[in-house]
């Protein structure tokens, strides 16, 4: 008979949340197992999300910067031209190379990775199987349900897996789209619309709102759309999409009380759901919510004893970051009985050009909530570094208490953002005000002088604006 194996922990799921939980709890002293039905670990973040979004981002603005921006630099360029597939090779090479960084993490750390869907046979029992390899099932005194998310779907138009996708296609079309119509303007919409309309596509975005980037700051989100046009991205606001249809290359998109459009290729980015299919719920009766999400208390539990859920597929934005701050928590809970995330401090980020970030509250959550608060905004027009890099669009705005000055939300369009809005993070986690925050020392000249001046402003006056 084959040996039984069981462990202290099982994780379904090797994406950013299973895995950092993985190692997490091995670090901490328990033997663990984690399964994914993916070959490559990393989860979608890994594979077909995150990271390689962000080499194509990289690979992409280089290109449109050496077209644009190197002139006035002084640099004189001969004709610039693409090599698609070398760009989508180098990309490939990025992904593969974090993947193999995943499974060596866990060889150092003794997590034993299993291959295959895994399935939930009762609390401590998971059923794994692969193709071409018989049933297996493996035991654990707890189980961490971190299977991410799934891209949503849309009524009337029917994923084709090639000329109408999801964000996994879009990251591989084989050429420029000559018309790219992407549905949904949030972070997918925006970055994989910026990739293709750098590449030399004409890009239409269609949203359902009367605005884009819904849930950031809508003073920053307004420069962004400002921004975004600018650059020849075209949107449709306020627009319902009703169907697609596609006929050998061209696609149809009907819209709601407008005329339809033609394009190449689509890509519906209309937002994702919490990825818990197959997994066995049902049958041992882990509760969901209204809208799928598995139900946890504190502790990442699920109403079933020694079930655990934690990322994507449970409650709060859907982000890689808190996903691994969860993981991490859950399994300190377990071995210690302490674990925190601070969900007040969760930054978001679009790797747009110019990047968006924000954390905390946006102005309009405060007035609704009824804080008074103060506002400070400085321009990146006035900062020295932004100035000798080009780079000048954009803000910071801070918001902060008008009582007490404590920081509560800052929110960033301009070059860099994603890095810079990690001081802000830092400054909600230790309850900063903005008067201690104009008051570090930050060196100059640097980008991330635009925060302490934003600071200075939200206290008492900025120096250089
Ligand atoms: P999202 O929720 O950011 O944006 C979806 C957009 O689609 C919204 O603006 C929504 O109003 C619009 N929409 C919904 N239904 C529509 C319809 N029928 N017609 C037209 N527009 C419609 O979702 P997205 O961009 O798909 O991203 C999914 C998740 O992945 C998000 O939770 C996001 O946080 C995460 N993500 C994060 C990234 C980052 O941190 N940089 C990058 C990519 C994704």
């Amino acid at each position: 008979m084959a040996e039984k194996k069981t462990y202290d922990l099982i994780v379904i799921g090797a994406g950013p949340g299973g895995y950092v939980a993985a190692i997490k709890a091995a670090q901490l002293g328990m033997s663990v197992a984690c399964i994914d039905k993916e070959k490559e670990l990393g989860g979608t973040c890994l594979r077909v999300g995150c990271i390689p979004s962000k080499a194509l981002l990289e690979s992409s603005e280089l290109y449109r910067e050496t077209q644009s921006s190197f002139e006035s630099h002084g640099i004189k360029t001969g004709k610039v031209g693409l090599n698609l597939e070398a760009m989508l090779e180098r990309k490939d090479k990025v992904v593969g190379q974090l993947t193999r960084g995943v499974a060596g993490l866990f060889k150092k750390n003794g997590v034993e990775p299993y291959h295959g869907q895994a399935k939930i046979l009762e609390a401590g029992k998971v059923e794994i199987s692969a193709q071409g390899k018989k049933k297996e099932t493996i035991e654990a005194k707890r189980i961490l349900i971190a299977t991410g998310s799934v891209s949503a779907s849309l009524p009337g138009v029917e994923l084709d897996g090639d000329r109408v996708g999801t964000s996994t296609e879009a990251l591989s079309y084989p050429e420029v789209p000559k018309h790219l119509v992407v549905i949904g303007a949030g972070y997918i919409g925006l970055e994989l619309g910026s990739v293709w309309k750098r590449l030399g596509a004409k890009v239409t975005v269609l949203e359902y709102l009367d605005r884009i980037l819904p849930g950031m700051d809508l003073e920053i989100s307004k420069e962004a759309y400002k921004v975004f046009r600018k650059q020849g991205l075209e949107f449709s606001l306020k627009t319902k999409v009703t169907g697609v249809s596609v006929k050998k290359t061209k696609v149809t998109i009907e819209m709601e009380g407008k005329d339809s459009i033609d394009a190449d290729r689509v890509l519906v980015a209309v937002g994702r759901k919490p990825n818990t299919e197959g997994l066995g719920l049902e049958e041992v009766g882990v509760a969901l919510d209204s809208r799928g999400r598995v139900e946890v208390d504190e502790d990442f539990q699920t109403n079933i004893e020694g079930i655990y859920a934690i990322g994507d597929v449970i409650r709060g934005p859907m982000l890689a970051h808190k996903a691994e701050e969860e993981g991490v928590a859950c399994v300190e809970k377990m071995a210690t009985g302490y674990g925190h995330v601070n969900y007040d401090a969760i930054p978001g980020v679009a790797y747009t050009h110019p990047e968006i970030a924000s954390v905390g509250k946006t102005e309009e959550e405060l007035k609704e909530s009824g804080v008074s608060y103060k506002k400070g905004i400085f321009p990146f027009m006035a900062n020295g570094r932004a100035q000798s890099l080009g780079d000048v669009e954009g803000k910071v705005k801070v918001l902060a208490d008008a009582d007490t000055d404590r920081i509560l939300g800052v929110h960033i369009i301009g070059p860099r953002a994603g890095d810079l809005i990690a001081e802000a993070v830092a400054a909600i986690e230790f309850k900063a005000s903005s008067e201690d925050m104009g008051r570090v020392v930050h060196a100059h000249p640097t980008l991330a002088e635009a925060f302490k001046e934003a600071c200075l402003a939200a206290w008492d006056r900025p120096i250089s604006f």
